[in-house]
């Protein structure tokens, strides 16, 4: 670390994304020792003494907090990482911003439009490097999709369909809320899969196939009732279970989307597909390190989709991975972003894309979705 410019990580919640983020901070001097920028593990805060204190010394984290509120006070934490449930992001953010801290903040922007504009508004103010972790952007086969397209390779382009497809809420008796379920209280976590994994597929999509125009939306709740963790009363389920949309983008193409918790025999299925004049793209999270590609223009008697493994030294980000042909994985992308926002400190102080602006594009195509579903009607973003 000699000579390097170090940046003191204070951590916010120590679930699966506080995993994810403790776990990428750490490869960075080994997989990235060129970056000027070099994290530190300095602090997390967790309200749970025994298990935060446990969780900082697995991960090597110097110190411990048991309210994030003290990190932001502190003189020797650089960079606020927010991980905790949806409907805190916003009072941290803000709070962060105001201490003039980086802030590198999980997604959803917010569970609330509103409150997400004045996140927005507080990182402009304070001039902070930031980034919201849509980490799917990395994934070396979707940035190889993003340049592939941005060569112009497939002309105009006329489909953008994504799915995120999962099956973890069928059960009836699973509860909402508290420390396991937060994503089933529509208060903690502001949406069901509208802002869970919509929210993924189309921060993927406008920054592959630019701005959304308008949308018309259905949701489902399909269990309406569930016992609250936190109360033990039942009480209304207030998410969407299911959320499927179609859209105009600004380049003139149709789009189409679906997520939902109800699709039995899927964990985790995103995908995307894109239909240009000349080519076509898709991909396929559960193969994640592949990326189908179809040519018109390619000879008639060899035509047809190509199966490209994004394992070599020349595609995104592989240059860093071990040998050409083996693969990577889906914590790879978080590694990824965390060095990307490091690289942007070299470049004045910028962290990276996607931004809290990028985010808060985002969160307003969701706001649009869940007013149209509501509204039955089309929506302007
Ligand atoms: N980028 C991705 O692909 C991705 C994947 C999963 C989750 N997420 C996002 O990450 C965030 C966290 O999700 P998760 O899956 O890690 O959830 P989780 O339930 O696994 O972890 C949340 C953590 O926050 C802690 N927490 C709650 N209130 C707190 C408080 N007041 N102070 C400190 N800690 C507190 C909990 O104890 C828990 O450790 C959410 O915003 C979620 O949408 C993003």
């Amino acid at each position: 670390m000699n000579n390097k410019k170090i940046v003191r990580i204070g951590l916010i919640g120590r679930g699966l994304m506080g995993r994810m983020h403790a776990n990428a901070y750490t490869h960075i001097p080994t997989i990235f020792p060129d970056l000027e920028y070099q994290p530190v593990l300095q602090a997390v805060a967790s309200r749970n003494e025994e298990k935060g204190r446990e969780f900082a010394e697995t991960w090597g984290f110097k110190s411990f907090e048991n309210d994030w509120r003290k990190l932001i006070e502190r003189d020797d934490i650089d960079a606020i990482d927010i991980c905790a449930p949806n409907n805190l992001h916003a009072e941290i953010a803000i709070a962060a911003a105001k201490s003039g801290k980086m802030i590198l903040c999980e997604k959803p922007l917010s569970h609330d439009i509103n409150q997400a504009k004045e996140m927005l508004d507080a990182v402009t103010e304070a001039g902070v490097a930031n980034t919201v972790w849509y980490n799917y952007r990395r994934m070396p086969a979707v940035t190889l999709a993003k340049n592939i397209i941005d060569s112009g390779k497939l002309g105009k382009i006329f489909h953008y369909r994504a799915n995120f497809l999962q099956d973890w809420t069928i059960n009836p008796d699973l509860p909402q809320g508290g420390e396991a379920a937060w994503r089933l209280d529509v208060d903690a976590a502001g949406s069901g899969v509208t802002g869970d994994l919509l929210a993924h597929c189309i921060d993927t999509a406008m920054w592959l196939n630019g701005a959304i125009e308008d949308v018309s939306a259905v949701t489902e709740t399909f269990v309406k009732e569930r016992m609250h963790q936190e109360t033990g009363k039942v009480q209304p389920v207030g998410i969407d279970d299911a959320c499927i949309f179609h859209c105009h983008f600004e380049n003139g193409s149709l789009g189409l989307f679906e997520a939902t918790r109800y699709a039995r025999g899927h964990k985790a299925l995103y995908t995307f597909e894109i239909n240009g004049e000349h080519a076509s793209i898709r991909w396929d999270l559960h193969d994640m390190n592949r990326l189908e590609y179809f040519d018109h223009r390619d000879e008639s008697h060899l035509r047809g989709w190509r199966s490209i493994h994004v394992t070599d030294g020349e595609q995104p980000y592989m240059d860093r991975w071990w040998i050409p042909g083996t693969s990577i994985g889906y914590e790879h992308s978080f590694i990824h972003q965390a060095a990307d926002f490091f690289k942007g400190l070299e470049e004045g102080n910028k962290g990276c894309a996607p931004s809290f602006e990028d985010a808060y594009k985002t969160e307003r195509v969701c706001h649009a979705v869940l007013k149209s579903a509501k509204n039955r009607s089309w929506q302007q973003v």
